[in-house]
């Protein structure tokens, strides 16, 4: 089997063991096809490789937060990590204990915080001191003492395909800046119900190699170290997520053993549990989104091909220049340079420009690759668009986890008898 789980059989491109033309027949397209099988194993390696120290594996919710998924994980003994009360909701839906939750976010509302304190979660990352505030006035409010770990910006140089998925240089809306850890480490002290039980970052996603975080560790162990000088019984040591997958064939897939190297060493030296944030790793290449190619279309000298599937429901090319292999699920004759597009009204509503591939026709289904992270959970109505479905593959069996979404999905929160108000 493929590391992805997806393979050709007698030129049909299968899911595990499901062939995906049966799967679209029966689920219509498009759909996102998870394998079950994939997820298991890349959870087992990034575990294993932290075999030995005590560390906990927080899937970040972000990257697909689909129930049956998020269940999957927990079954692997994941916990999560979440940045919205929605994200808790689904968390707990899925029958994570708030014991198994770390809430990360830039601007937690009163109500978050109050839903997070209730569910009694493991962490609350502080990112600035304006929050640790409002934090310990709600944990008053409840009469609870709330546990915080404080997201230290390390200001390192991060090197991520795109500007907008660095989170730990300098000058970003991220983390506390290492300067001010200290000033925020003394009013945790001064304040009587929070209890500062963490240190953590997240220095982006799809991070290649280990640089950042070798520059980053120092800073975040100094963190921890002067913490603890002044007393607070910090117990976790929280290093993000952002280990990349490849997307184009000549990319390679994150350095797991020289990431659990560096980071073990970090974590031995400080004899706190370790807590790991991967959402992309754990998911991406687990995932596909399956579409039909509508049409063929040749324009100002140039062959496109126009499928079901538009940027509503696979933004990642439009937002960020992202490259997703595109494969035929039956192998096909020859070959045509298209840009593949969406049936949406922009200009930005591609998947690829002038990309090689199989001469297809309308009627064929293309397989858009590394699609099981951030797909789904960046999906939109525009264009009211009905949501793809989404489908879970275990072998040879395969089941609906996410209903494609009907018409009156589009408008139902909006049909109501107008109640005009006054100030
Ligand atoms: N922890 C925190 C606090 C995060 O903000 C993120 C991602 C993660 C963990 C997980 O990072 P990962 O292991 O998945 O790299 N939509 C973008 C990615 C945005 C990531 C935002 N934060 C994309 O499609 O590439």
């Amino acid at each position: 089997m493929s590391p992805t789980g997806f393979e050709y059989r007698d030129g049909v491109l299968h899911a595990e063991q499901v062939a995906l033309p049966l799967l679209a027949a029966a689920v219509g397209t498009p759909a996102y096809v998870y394998c079950a099988n994939t997820v298991r194993a890349r959870y087992r390696r990034l575990d294993q490789a932290f075999a030995g120290i005590p560390h906990h594996i927080h899937f970040a919710v972000k990257a697909n937060s689909n129930l049956s998924v998020l269940s999957l994980l927990r079954e692997l003994g994941a916990g999560v990590d979440i940045v919205s009360g929605g994200e808790l909701y689904r968390a707990l839906q899925a029958g994570f204990h708030g014991r198994d939750v770390v809430f990360s976010g830039v601007g937690k509302t009163v109500q978050e915080i109050a839903q997070a304190l209730e569910a009694e979660v493991q962490l609350i990352n502080v990112e600035s001191e304006a929050e640790l505030v409002v934090i310990d006035v709600v944990a008053a409010r409840l009469g609870v003492m709330a546990p915080i770990a404080i997201r230290v910006n390390p200001e390192v140089t991060v090197d991520t395909p795109h500007a907008y998925i660095k989170t730990g240089e300098k000058g970003q809306k991220f983390g506390i800046p290492r300067d001010d850890v200290a000033r925020l480490v003394e009013l945790t002290g001064e304040l009587s119900h929070v209890q500062l039980r963490g240190m953590g970052m997240h220095l982006g996603s799809q991070i290649g190699n280990a640089d950042p975080l070798r520059d980053a560790l120092p800073r975040l162990l100094a963190a921890i170290a002067y913490a603890q000088g002044k007393g607070h019984p910090i117990a976790f040591m929280d290093v993000g997520g952002g280990l990349s997958v490849p997307y184009e064939s000549h990319e390679r897939d994150a350095d797991i053993d020289d990431y659990a190297t560096i980071v073990r060493a970090a974590a031995l030296e400080t004899g706190l549990t370790l807590l790991l944030e991967p959402g992309r790793f754990l998911v991406a290449e687990a995932g596909i989104l399956l579409t039909e190619v509508l049409y063929r279309k040749h324009a100002a000298g140039k062959d496109f091909v126009v499928t079901d599937a538009g940027m509503n429901d696979l933004i990642r090319p439009a937002l960020y220049q992202a490259y997703h292999a595109i494969d035929p699920v039956t192998l096909t004759d020859g070959s045509v340079a298209a840009d593949i597009v969406g049936p949406i009204c922009e200009s930005g509503d591609f998947f690829a420009k002038d990309r090689r591939l199989p001469d297809v026709q309308a009627g064929a289904l293309l397989a858009v690759r590394t699609a099981g992270a951030y797909g789904f959970s960046m999906a939109s109505n525009y264009n009211s668009r009905p949501r793809p479905a989404e489908v879970l593959v275990d072998g040879d069996q395969f089941a609906v986890v996410g209903a494609r979404e009907q018409l009156d999905d589009l408008v139902r929160l909006e049909r109501m008898p107008l109640q005009w108000r006054t100030a």
